[in-house]
């Protein structure tokens, strides 16, 4: 049976995001809410590594773009462990086009247009696992928050 409590999942500060100087802004968010941080590295993708991350997008109209996009500068990988981390990070990433992206979210607060939305998270536990074999290949260290067992 999986821990809820232990869900963990994928997200990525874009290219846009780190030029900006959000990703302070974007951590701090997710530990205020009360997740977990247990990955997190800077990184200049490959063409190849972003194409596979993508790989269920290839025919759409977009892709090269986006592609493009993603490979222009260093994103920030990281896997947030927590209760709901899939669901409750794609929350409070808010909705893919930030024209329809509630105040308050992170694309709600910081961007315009679907091809500079700023951020990533796994739409599901399943692709949340895909991804963080993805970006994490060395594997993810383990550490205890030593947090009273009441927190979740
Ligand atoms: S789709 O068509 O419904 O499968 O696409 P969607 O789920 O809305 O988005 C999937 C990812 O593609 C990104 N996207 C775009 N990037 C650049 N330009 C355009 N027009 C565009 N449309 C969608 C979108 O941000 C999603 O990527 P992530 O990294 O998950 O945000």
């Amino acid at each position: 049976m999986s821990n809820k409590n232990a869900e963990r999942t994928y997200i990525m500060v874009k290219p846009d995001g780190v030029q900006r100087g959000l990703v302070g802004d974007i951590i701090g968010r997710f530990e205020k809410r009360g997740f977990k941080l247990i990955a997190l590295k800077l990184v200049h993708a490959t063409r190849e590594h972003l194409e596979d991350h993508y790989g269920d997008l290839k025919g759409k109209p977009f892709f090269p773009g986006l592609i493009n996009y993603m490979a222009s500068g260093p994103v920030v990988a990281m896997v947030w462990e927590g209760l709901d981390a899939v669901k409750t990070g794609r929350s409070m990433l808010g909705a893919t086009n930030p024209l329809a992206s509630a105040p308050g979210t992170i694309r709600g607060d910081y961007a315009l247009a679907v091809g500079r939305n700023i951020c990533h998270g796994s739409d599901s536990v399943e692709n949340a696992e895909k991804e963080i074999k993805l970006w994490f290949p060395e594997g993810i260290v383990q550490y205890s928050h030593d947090l009273a067992p009441w927190i979740f």
